[in-house]
């Protein structure tokens, strides 16, 4: 083997409760019946999702088939409490049920309790800009921990709150849709880091399982001098600040990587020379190496959980190398003695890509929607499944996998995104795979 990964390091795979449960009223529907999410229409079994909250075998067999040794999810927090205060112990039996299945096919639970939504009721009365947020948070998290605390092997409080509190009040692309203000971004985020601290001081009380977020981190990068000098405040906003407020509680620290961001004032731009995922990511391997320094720069004492790295391919001939060439930085990284100690893609099956719809495909495996979400792995996962048994993999298969990347160069392939990367599409436009783009680690 060449590229080898050390003996204790883990591989897993992520999903969300908002993305993949059925029998779900949520704010993500609601705001779909309201006409505010296009993409969200008109798409078989939409709010069937994947049927995770009836079928959730489905998945677990193609997880437990993979080798996976983490199984990454979420709760809905609208199922758990579907009034202000109300707790179900109906729907918190059900996860018991999930989480022990997937304890007994022997994958550890990484389970997260805030990732891109919150309860109708409480988006009604402002949501996270809210100071009530945080005893929102307080009653739900405690019952959660008192009920799951035994399943669970890794706590992540809050997904991606950055980009999540960015898109929901001031871009107003995500639900309730308002167009907000900069100020309510940063007060939803001071209620997160809060809540985040809160949750971390009473786990430590209990001596419960590590807990951590993840972070979502692109590198941001800038063209010509005024964009490069604005991709430095940028990276220093949408990454470092955050952190700062809960500096001392995390037992790990989790990085959600996707790509490079090319900065500019009006959004991250999409050069025409660069590739781009289907969901309109740059791919860049690199950054995700960078950035693993600059966390162990800033937090050395700390294991790094890369807890989400995938791409929408609905082709199925970037992800092979994409992901490859991640774990290379990975690697390289561990070679550099940073405790990187596990990885875990994004994601198992095609699923709900929040304001995309259904749109981008970041599975392993292919849903057909409108075939009763019948399932078929792609090869990649056939790839990981044998990347995770001999936990590395050869020179060969890494060649293999960037010929069938060039194969694609110079040809269109589906793309999501509008031309000024916002907004998401209900039929992809085509774009071209750039020729002689070579984003291979350490490249770039
Ligand atoms: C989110 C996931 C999402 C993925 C792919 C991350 O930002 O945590 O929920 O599906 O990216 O876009």
């Amino acid at each position: 083997m060449n590229y080898q990964f050390p003996s204790d390091f883990f591989f897993g795979v992520s999903n969300a409760a908002n993305q993949v449960e059925d029998n779900l009223e949520d704010n993500w529907l609601r705001f779909s019946r309201q006409n505010k999410l296009r993409c969200f229409q008109d798409v078989p079994a939409k709010s069937d999702r994947i049927r995770f909250w009836s079928e959730p075998q489905v998945e677990l067999d193609l997880a437990q088939d993979l080798g996976v040794q983490v199984f990454r999810l979420s709760l809905a927090w609208e199922r758990l409490v579907p009034r202000k205060g109300e707790w179900s112990e109906e729907a918190a039996q059900r996860y018991v049920e999930i989480l022990r299945d997937i304890k007994s096919r022997g994958m550890k639970v990484m389970l997260t309790l805030f990732h891109h939504s919150i309860p109708t009721w409480m988006e009604d009365e402002g949501g996270w800009v809210h100071s009530t947020s945080v005893d929102d948070f307080k009653f739900f998290s405690q019952k959660s921990l008192e009920h799951f605390g035994e399943l669970v092997d890794f706590w992540i409080t809050l997904n991606e709150p950055v980009p999540w509190s960015y898109l929901t009040y001031q871009e107003g692309l995500f639900p309730p849709g308002k167009k907000g203000s900069l100020l309510s971004h940063f007060r939803a985020l001071k209620h997160m880091a809060q809540s985040h601290n809160d949750f971390f001081t009473m786990v430590k009380k209990i001596k419960g399982a590590p807990v951590g977020i993840a972070h979502h981190m692109g590198l941001h990068q800038g063209r010509g001098f005024f964009n490069h000098w604005f991709s430095k405040l940028s990276d220093y906003l949408a990454h470092w600040q955050f952190l700062d407020r809960i500096d001392h509680h995390m037992d790990f620290f989790g990085i959600n990587y996707y790509g490079a961001e090319w900065m500019t004032p009006a959004g991250p731009a999409q050069y025409e020379d660069l590739d781009f995922s289907d969901a309109g990511r740059a791919i860049c391997p690199i950054g995700l190496y960078k950035l693993l320094h600059r966390i162990h720069q800033k937090f050395p004492e700390l294991p790094i959980i890369i807890t989400e790295n995938g791409v929408g391919d609905g082709t199925d001939q970037v992800r092979p190398a994409y992901l490859m060439e991640h774990l290379m930085a990975v690697l390289e990284a561990i070679k550099d003695k940073i405790p990187v100690i596990g990885y875990v893609h994004w994601t198992l099956s095609d699923n709900l890509e929040w304001s995309d719809g259904y749109g981008p495909k970041f599975g392993l495996v292919e849903v057909e929607r409108a075939n009763q979400l019948k399932r078929r792995p792609r090869e990649s996962y056939l790839l990981y499944q044998g990347i995770i048994k001999l936990k590395g993999f050869s020179t060969e298969l890494r060649k293999e996998a960037w010929e069938t990347y060039k194969s694609i160069q110079g040809k269109t392939r589906p793309y999501w995104r509008s031309a000024d990367g916002k907004q998401g599409l209900d039929q992809a436009l085509q774009r071209k795979t750039p020729e002689n783009q070579d984003w291979r680690f350490p490249r770039n």
